[in-house]
């Protein structure tokens, strides 16, 4: 099989217990999803927000749901209002809890319902370093990431810091599923290269879904 004709089938991997990457699956909606993020951060504009440690975020997020994850200098959580507007979150638009809802569903955890859906904006050299999703009250349920845009290295590590993450490429439309035993595993992504997409333009964009209250 040639390369050219491998790289336009479906790719459908596990990367490790209980965690698949679903190419291609959030392209059946894909304007709908831009259009709705659109209309999210006209009402919750992207911004930079500042860790703990005191070092501003190289990616630009807003959120939309019940409940969005903030970081400053007192911590990391989930919030039912914008800090900026001081007004709740955008409401999760149907076509993005949807989609996650399938998107789970074909890995393998039946009636996922999120209440948080971060939105995360990537431009050139933008990263984001190792890490593990513990900000969520029951880690039972997936966390469901959906990449638009242009394509970025998503790094999959292991449970402990120092293990040697998988390198995945993430196009536009693809989706993971990480749950179960993968739930806690260390995760991020390598700066991002420089280019324009035809839809999104010089960025990438990435949705992640949890329950997180
Ligand atoms: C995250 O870990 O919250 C984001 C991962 C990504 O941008 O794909
Ligand atoms: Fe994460």
């Amino acid at each position: 099989m040639s390369p050219d004709l491998f790289s336009t089938l479906p790719r459908d991997e596990t990367l490790g217990e209980d965690a698949r990457l679903l190419g291609g699956f959030a392209l059946p909606v894909v304007n709908d999803v831009l259009t709705a993020i659109a209309a999210v951060t006209a009402a919750a504009p992207f911004r930079q927000m500042v860790t703990p440690g005191g070092y501003r975020m190289s990616v630009a997020m807003s959120n939309c749901g019940a409940a969005g994850w903030v970081t400053d200098r007192k911590g990391y959580r989930y919030a039912p209002v914008d800090p900026d507007s001081g007004k709740p979150w955008p409401a999760m638009p149907t076509v993005l809890a949807d989609l996650a809802q399938r998107a789970a569903a074909a890995a393998g955890y039946a009636d996922f319902a999120p209440d948080a859906c971060l939105i995360n904006r990537y431009v050139a050299g933008a990263r984001m370093a190792l890490h593990q999703d513990k900000d969520e009250r029951d880690q039972t349920h997936p966390i469901v990431s959906v990449s638009l845009g242009l394509t970025a290295t998503f790094l999959f590590g292991g449970l402990a810091r120092a293990d040697k993450p998988q390198r995945v490429a993430l196009a536009h439309g693809d989706v993971v599923v990480w749950g179960g035993a993968t739930r806690r595993v260390f995760h991020g992504i390598a700066p991002l290269k420089a280019g324009e997409h035809p839809l999104v333009g010089a960025q990438r964009l990435n949705l992640t879904f949890r329950k997180a209250l």
